[in-house]
């Protein structure tokens, strides 16, 4: 992809899953990458590193104001740039709205969704020095549909939206573009543990869950990591810089808005 050799990219939530992903489909393209999250980063560094670009691991939690600052600094400290920041990090939660204490709710907001409003601010004094900059927030097919006892996890996934369309708006004149991400089911942890909760809460195994849903998927598969890994590429990518403020599904048919 045109433009991404040489970047720096921060992913935020890429110990595992999508994040380790989009952080190795960015090593591939060249780019130097900082793998950001409150698990061991180790994995995902090593990873950048066998595909030949610079990796470093930062723990973080993406709630946590000033451990942002602290590593936006050591990250510029390191590579003097950052291009590419992609709110990655979330938390998956199914509980019925009358069972969600306000706990619960304030923690899946400052995961989901306050956390890439603290990210992008920390972030953005760096992009505008060099007049380009690229955000990528994942959202959800939750965050334009919506699914019962997920009120927690649909409210900040449509949050998502808002926030980043804010950002394209305000951001755009100065080069730095933030584009949204809709993903439908991915096969990851966070996937198996949310449909093996919901196999048993319906009295049925995994497989069956699994087989059920598969079934609505119009182009009968699940998605792969690598699937949202090339599309955040494109995004960060020179090519896209006409995509600005798009929250973008990727869910095999799922959602047609
Ligand atoms: N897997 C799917 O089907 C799917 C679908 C739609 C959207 N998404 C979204 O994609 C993103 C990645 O999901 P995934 O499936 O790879 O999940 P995952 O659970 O496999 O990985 C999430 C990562 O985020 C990290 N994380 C959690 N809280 C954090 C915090 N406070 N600070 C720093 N890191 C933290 C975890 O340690 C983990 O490494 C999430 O935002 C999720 O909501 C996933």
């Amino acid at each position: 992809m045109k433009g991404l050799k040489g970047r720096v990219a921060c992913v935020t939530g890429s110990a595992q899953g999508i994040g380790q992903e989009i952080c190795a489909r960015l090593a591939e393209e060249g780019v130097r990458v900082a793998v950001i999250d409150i698990r061991d980063t180790s994995q995902t560094v090593d990873r950048c590193r066998e595909l030949g670009t610079e990796a470093e691991g930062f723990h973080l939690d993406v709630t946590k104001k000033d451990q942002i600052h602290q590593v936006v600094q050591q990250v510029f400290e390191k590579w003097e740039r950052i291009d590419i920041w992609v709110n990655n990090a979330g938390i998956f939660d199914n509980t019925a709205t009358v069972d969600v204490s306000e706990e619960l709710w304030d923690r899946v907001s400052d995961i989901n969704y306050k956390s890439m409003f603290l990210c992008s601010q920390a972030v953005i004094p760096i992009m505008e020095k060099n007049q380009w900059g690229r955000f990528v927030n994942l959202s959800s097919m939750a965050g334009k549909m919506a699914y019962s006892e997920e009120i927690a996890y649909c409210s900040t996934k449509a949050a998502v939206l808002g926030l980043t369309r804010a950002l394209a708006v305000e951001l755009g004149p100065k080069g730095i573009t933030a584009n949204a991400i809709c993903p439908g089911p991915i096969e990851t942890e966070m996937l198996k543990n949310t449909y093996q909760h919901l196999a048993d809460i319906n009295g049925v195994t995994l497989e069956e869950w699994s087989t059920s849903i598969l079934k609505t998927i119009p182009v009968a598969r699940f998605g792969k990591p690598a699937d949202v890994a090339a599309l955040v590429a494109f995004l960060a990518s020179e090519e896209a810089g006409f995509i600005n403020g798009q929250a973008i599904n990727i869910d095999g048919g799922l959602v047609f808005y």
